[in-house]
């Protein structure tokens, strides 16, 4: 088995050292690094520093220094395979199989390096030789200067089929082919790809030439040229200038991410050094995760025209599942028509430094592109809205950050359509079969048989109280929503009838009773109407009344949020009862029979808590 360096450079890429490292010992954030205390050695202040972005970690104290590989093997002893193994299946790679080729290709990669560099060179040579005078008059005009292009490596592909595959011919023609310099079409000759084009040489990480972008000169189609994917170069996980912009980006603590990278070159000449941009194509996963290991939150520049503003939302949309705490993306607006280069040129670098300051978070430009998107005027208009909102909700992966997400757009909403305080719903509705019902709230019962049936074994008395209430008003889901929204009833009926709630909730936005019951399938409507007519009456929350009151929030609606609480408590309490009870049955110990008595005081309390709060409510509070 051979692993080449690209292999090893990827699977250390895709491994989050502190997190690896944060599962044996405890690691803290200090700054832009991790500290702990140094597994190697015995130490109570931390001298253990841990370096996500480069990937390695190093002790100050005993200059233990490693990456992800050494961790496993030095710390968890592990033996080199083995560690490679664990990584591998952690990152989702394949360990490459046993193959003697592999090994002739580590080489040819190697070789390949050699080829880009000869490449690179030759290309240099050609922009100061003769033939070289009109792009060097086009960067001139582009207002490059001398250290611009010698830093960026400027070079020139003279516009001829034939020179660079002569000029390094000694490499070979399947090596030249390979490194994407030349064409091989069929049975033609092959010739050169870059032809009459100010060449801009694309660096890995480690600052090496792994492909070309060619510029033409002057007008032509198309304006740029790339280089084909190679073994070296996969254009999806590779950003312009990283190797330049990681360092900068230390002091800087940002990164700017935009569209070319003429622009990357034009800001960095401009004093932004800490500036990548993707290669023609759209944001991808890799490159959201190559951005993260170096800046919490890049800065994304995107032209104010409509199609900048479309490559934006694509950016957005394609980070979405990504979301982890702490992690998102920022958005820059410029004035429509101008690209970084231009408003650097045309307006100077303070001029872009202000655009960056005021950069505006994902969850802005979300939702702010959603309300841009078309009429609000009618209830279906925004019902819309909140539909497309729960959609880019529904992509987030990360439980929590969703639900904040939630929040947020949900107070925006609320912002926009200033709702005006409604009376709580109170309709007569014809039911499916054609007659009409009346499920008006009743007006407090006595507390009777309903109260005293409540069987400390039947929790669900609760739960069906529970959906009554939100199914009467609504205008309460909305308050709980939060702590509804990881509760699932033991009845299956209830939990599906749950779910369509919480779902309704979000994708409606004025719901009502009939709203709320109209959306339900056949079955659930069913389950719904019954638990309209029954029980659960007793509590102040299932009286209708959703009064507002000074801190906002109705008594009807605290006590349900108290309920929620209990009801969700009480199943897990009621499992390790019953679990205690079989132990205490099967092992007669005392130690047993004391966990078990335990479990049941303290249930008796939970019951004696729920019979009290909805005894209270029955009693008028
Ligand atoms: P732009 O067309 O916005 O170019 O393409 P630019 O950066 O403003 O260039 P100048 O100022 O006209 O020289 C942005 C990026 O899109 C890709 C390139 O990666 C470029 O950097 N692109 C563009 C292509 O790959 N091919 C093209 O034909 C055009
Ligand atoms: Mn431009």
């Amino acid at each position: 088995m051979t692993l080449t360096p690209q292999w090893l450079d990827e699977l250390r890429s895709r491994i989050t050292l502190s997190a690896l490292i944060g599962r044996t010992v405890k690691v803290t954030r200090a700054g832009r690094e991790f500290k702990a205390c140094c597994p190697f050695h015995n130490e109570k202040t931390p001298s253990f520093t841990i370096n996500d972005e480069k990937g390695f970690y190093h002790c100050f104290g005993c200059s233990a220094h490693g990456d992800a590989i050494r961790w496993m093997t030095d710390q968890r002893g592990l033996s080199f395979m083995d560690a490679i193994k664990e990584l591998a299946a952690e990152a989702g790679m394949e360990v490459p199989a046993a193959d003697p080729r592999a090994a002739q290709r580590a080489e040819k990669a190697n070789n390949l390096y050699d080829v880009m560099t000869a490449a690179q060179d030759w290309f240099v040579q050609q922009l100061q030789g003769v033939e070289g005078a009109a792009a060097r008059s086009y960067l001139q005009k582009r207002g490059f200067s001398a250290k611009t292009i010698q830093e960026f490596g400027f070079g020139l592909a003279p516009d001829n089929r034939t020179a660079l595959k002569s000029a390094l011919q000694k490499f070979g023609i399947p090596m030249l082919v390979e490194a994407g310099l030349l064409i091989a079409v069929d049975d033609k000759e092959p010739y050169d790809r870059f032809r009459g084009r100010l060449m801009i040489p694309i660096r890995d990480p480690r600052g090496r030439v792994i492909a070309f972008g060619g510029r033409i000169l002057g007008d032509g189609e198309p304006k740029y040229l790339n280089s084909p994917d190679t073994p070296l170069f996969d254009k999806g996980r590779t950003l312009y200038n990283l190797d330049k912009c990681s360092p900068a980006s230390r002091k800087t603590g940002r990164v700017i991410v935009v569209e070319g990278y003429m622009d990357v070159i034009a800001i960095a000449q401009a004093g932004f050094a800490d500036a990548v941009a993707p290669l023609g194509t759209a944001l991808t996963e890799q490159q959201i995760q190559m951005l993260w290991r170096m800046t919490e939150k890049p800065l994304l520049c995107f032209d104010g025209d409509s199609a900048g503003q479309k490559a934006a939302m694509r950016a957005a949309l394609r980070a979405l599942p990504l979301l982890k705490p702490g992690h998102s993306l920022q958005f820059v607006t410029l004035p429509e028509g101008q690209d970084p280069d231009d408003l650097v040129k045309k307006s100077g670098p303070k001029a872009f430094a202000e655009l960056l300051d005021r950069s505006e978070p994902l969850v802005e430009r979300l939702w702010r592109s959603e309300v841009a998107a078309g009429p609000l005027d009618t209830p279906e208009d925004r019902a819309g809205l909140k539909q497309r909102l729960g959609g880019h909700m529904a992509n987030i992966a990360d439980a929590e950050i969703r639900r904040h997400y939630a929040d947020a757009f949900r107070e925006r909403f609320d912002t926009l359509f200033a709702p005006k305080a409604r009376a709580p719903f109170q309709p007569s509705i014809p039911t499916r079969k054609g007659k009409a019902r009346d499920w008006r709230a009743p007006q407090i019962l006595p507390p009777g048989a309903e109260t005293k049936s409540f069987n400390a074994k039947n929790s669900d008395f609760l739960v069906q109280g529970v959906l009554g209430a939100l199914l009467r008003n609504p205008v309460l889901i909305q308050h709980h929503q939060e702590a509804l929204s990881d509760f699932v009833p033991a009845d299956p009926n209830h939990a599906k009838l749950l779910g369509a709630i919480l779902d309704a909730s979000f994708a409606k936005e004025s719901l009502d009773t009939e709203g709320l019951i109209t959306i339900l399938d056949e079955k659930l409507y069913n389950v719904a109407i019954s638990l309209l007519h029954s029980n659960g009456k007793v509590f102040a929350f299932n009286r209708g009344d959703v009064g507002v009151g000074s801190d906002g929030l109705s008594n009807a609606s605290k006590e349900l949020g108290e309920a929620i609480r209990l009801m969700k408590q009480r199943p897990a309490l009621e499992e390790a009862l019953e679990r205690a009870t079989l132990r205490a049955s099967s092992e007669m110990t005392d130690e047993t029979f004391a966990e078990q008595q335990r479990l049941r005081a303290e249930k008796k309390a939970f019951d004696d808590r729920i019979i009290a709060f909805f005894r209270r409510d029955a009693d008028g509070l």
